[in-house]
């Protein structure tokens, strides 16, 4: 489902690629993951599965990396960071990705990410930063409450685009996998590539972002999108009991085993076809129409979910209780991910005037 979409984007991929650039190069994608979270199953639908088919399917390069820098602007809490970052690099691990085919890492293990950082500061229009979506919703909402402008807002949550073009910058990313909300970021982020190789020549890439169009949105437990600011997720690694009882919460109306139902009637349906098969989706809505009680379908339900994620789970835990393997794969990969960074900084160096006196 979500593969095709970035397929499609691949293949008309125009190469922006500034420096040395080389036109056997394979595409390479790159996308983060903030660290201020336990994994939900709409995380599953909408960016953990298909990314992991994705790097699997195709011949560009992948970077996938644990943005923990980025969790600093969403939270106070060192043991919420700490605890995320492993249960994400579990997670992803569990299910399938390959560290010897996708460069895994965390972004703080980048010391160029930081340094590329100040250096775009420099090169970025303060007035871009007024337009960005995370800031002007801050404001927005400060406004609403009638409180100070700034109230609560930190230079973090205004400069978050800035350290999200040089998550970006400092590998040459070609392509960007991000949901809808990110799109004006990479816009940003090509603003500021462009603005730098105006001042001093091309040594930036100027990504693209990779939206998937037929990528699911998930209901949560209520209905509205599952997230975790809505407090309506069903984690994705639970045990087989605690799974059951959250799809067991899921919200469904009053109608009685034989009576008809809709589709429409609960988010349980569009949770079971992000599961299914087309046949099986249809098979499902089939079921309903017939009368199938809420109760049946939920337990078809957990049947089809636990059947997918089930597998993963052993190996979930067996990472959790083995942080310092997790740990040696996350500085492995943050080695090789080096390689470009070191490359990049050395060239944004240079370009700028930080240099060897000779
Ligand atoms: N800001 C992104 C999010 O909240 C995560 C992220 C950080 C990211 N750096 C990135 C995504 C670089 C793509 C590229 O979803």
């Amino acid at each position: 489902m979500a593969k095709r979409g970035l397929i499609l984007a691949t293949s008309g991929i125009q190469r922006e690629r500034a420096g040395y650039d080389s036109p056997m190069q394979p595409t390479r994608y790159l996308t983060g993951i903030t660290t201020s979270g336990s994994p939900h199953l709409g995380n599953y639908v909408g960016a953990i599965k298909p990314a992991i088919e994705f790097s699997r399917l195709t011949s560009a390069e992948s970077f996938y990396f644990l943005a923990d820098y980025h969790a600093l602007i969403k939270t106070d809490s060192p043991e919420l960071v700490v605890q995320s970052t492993l249960e994400i690099a579990a997670t992803w691990l569990a299910l399938g990705l390959d560290p010897a085919r996708v460069t895994f890492y965390r972004q703080s293990d980048i010391p160029e990410i930081a340094e590329l950082t100040w250096m775009l500061t420099c090169s970025t229009a303060k007035g871009l930063m007024n337009k960005a979506h995370a800031y002007k919703a801050a404001l927005d909402s400060n406004r609403a409450q009638s409180l100070d402008d700034d109230a609560g807002i930190s230079m973090g949550l205004y400069m978050y685009p800035v350290l999200m073009a040089a998550d970006i910058l400092a590998f040459r990313a070609d392509r960007v996998p991000v949901g809808r909300d990110q799109v004006q970021h990479i816009e940003i982020c090509r603003d500021i590539a462009q603005r730098f190789n105006h001042r001093f020549g091309p040594v930036l890439t100027l990504p693209q972002p990779a939206v998937d169009e037929n990528t699911a949105t998930l209901p949560g437990l209520d209905g509205r999108k599952m997230s975790k600011s809505y407090g309506n997720t069903i984690a994705l690694m639970l045990d087989e009991k605690a799974l059951k009882k959250a799809i067991n919460r899921i919200v469904t109306n009053l109608k009685a085993p034989g009576e008809p139902k809709s589709p429409e009637e609960s988010g349980l349906f569009p949770i079971w076809s992000a599961f299914s098969t087309p046949e099986q989706t249809a098979w499902m809505s089939d079921q309903l129409g017939a009368g199938m009680a809420w109760g049946e379908a939920k337990r078809e339900l957990y049947e089809k979910v636990n059947a997918q994620i089930g597998p993963a789970r052993e190996r979930y835990h067996a990472l959790m209780n083995a942080p310092a393997d997790v740990e040696a794969l996350l500085v492995d990969g943050a080695e090789r991910a080096r390689m470009v960074s070191r490359e990049v900084l050395g060239a944004v160096r240079e370009a700028v005037g930080i240099r060897r006196l000779r």
